[in-house]
């Protein structure tokens, strides 16, 4: 195992909250934890900035990703260490074989920590160690509860610097199998998202308002659905222009495979992505978006702001940019910064829907 001091480690997409380090205490807890291991083999969920696939390089992992971004973090964080960037991954969603040891970050979603730990369990080898690691204060009484749907012994580290490891051993047997998809009827139609996907029990209530104060015109044909989560967005788009070609671009790899259960694939593109780089200049008549604003346990105005700037980029001359925002975070000022014209089309106690133009 390599230590902290003989590594360069990065975030991406990088900060300027010089507090923020690309790696936890309890991502180190984990790795200590195992340190008198023999590792074969090791199972990574979570890894945001590639802190493990790098401190336990040349060791043979696997990692299950979850976000776009995640996955270019680890690639920089390996190169920059020169380090082979050739990476064992899987999804959530993927078969998995004979696994024995896993680190397992627990994500804010505890749904998704049941759909990884489900993975974990459906491959589970009978000696199986599974070590999760948490900072305390994101404890849950349900954590407990998930971890006993499929393992017997389950115990508790002491805490260090804030962080504590939860381990789980013995598979249990007769865990019934499950789809960890939830239905959500809004508008007499029925959404379908994954476990972990923003908003599990009903439309959010941004994009609900978004959904009223806004039209689709039939002239508008290539219209990007940015941070498109379970598609909700896109389909309203399909459902007031057949014409239109719609992009759904989500960071979230199980974001994107729920929109592709709710959108209609014929005249749609799904992207796992965090960024617009990949479109040329001026390509879209329309960008609509209720954009993210946390990243996991951090709230990261730097990451819209980003995407708003590559927005400008890549919509046409003519076209416009519909977003939904929260009242609190003041997008308007930072929107007025890129779009010649922002215009405030609705607002309530909550949010505010703006339609920013290029040419003002
Ligand atoms: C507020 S939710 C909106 C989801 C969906 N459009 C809706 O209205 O229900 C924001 C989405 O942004 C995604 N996301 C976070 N960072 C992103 C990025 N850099 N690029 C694209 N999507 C991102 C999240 O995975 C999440 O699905």
């Amino acid at each position: 195992m390599n230590t902290l001091e003989d590594l360069h480690l990065e975030r991406y997409p990088s900060t300027s909250n010089k507090s923020l380090r690309p790696y936890s205490t309890a991502e180190l807890l984990a790795l200590e934890y195992i340190g008198g291991h023999n590792i074969e083999k090791v199972y990574l969920y979570n890894d945001r900035f590639g802190f493990w696939n790098c401190m336990l390089y040349p060791l043979q992992t696997v990692t299950v990703w979850t976000y776009a971004s995640q996955k270019k973090a680890i690639v920089q964080n390996l190169k920059r260490n020169n380090f082979s960037t050739e990476i064992n991954y899987f999804t959530p969603l993927d078969s998995l074989e004979k696994v024995s040891l896993v680190l397992l970050k627990v994500p804010k979603s505890l749904e998704l920590f049941d759909l990884f730990l489900y993975q974990i369990h459906q491959a589970a080898t009978a000696d199986i160690e599974v070590v999760c690691c948490f900072m305390t204060k994101y404890f849950s009484k349900s954590l407990q509860q998930i971890a006993e749907k499929y393992f017997y012994e389950t115990s508790q580290s002491k805490a260090w610097k804030k962080a504590r490891l939860f381990i789980l051993k013995g598979p249990k047997k007769d865990v019934a199998s499950e789809e960890f998809k939830k239905i959500i009827s809004f508008k007499g139609k029925e959404f379908k998202q994954y476990f972990g996907v923003f908003s599990s029990s009903n439309i959010d209530i941004g994009t609900q308002f978004l959904l009223q104060n806004f039209h689709v015109t039939q002239e508008e044909l290539m219209v990007l659905d940015l941070a498109s989560g379970n598609g909700v967005i896109a389909n309203f788009v399909q459902e007031q222009n057949k014409n239109a070609s719609v992009t759904l671009v989500d960071d979230f790899n199980l974001a994107v495979a729920s929109s592709k259960c709710n959108v209609n694939p014929l005249n749609s593109v799904f992207i796992c992505d965090n960024s617009l780089s990949s479109f040329n200049k001026e390509h879209f008549d329309l960008i609509v978006s209720n954009p993210p604003f946390h990243f996991e346990h951090e709230n990261n105005i730097e990451v819209t702001l980003h995407l708003f700037q590559e927005v400008f980029y890549c919509l046409k001359d003519t076209g416009r940019f519909v977003v939904v925002c929260n009242n609190h975070l003041n997008y308007a000022t930072h929107l007025s910064k890129i779009f010649p014209s922002v215009i405030l089309h609705a607002k309530n106690t909550k949010f505010s829907v703006y339609e920013c133009v290029k040419l003002g």
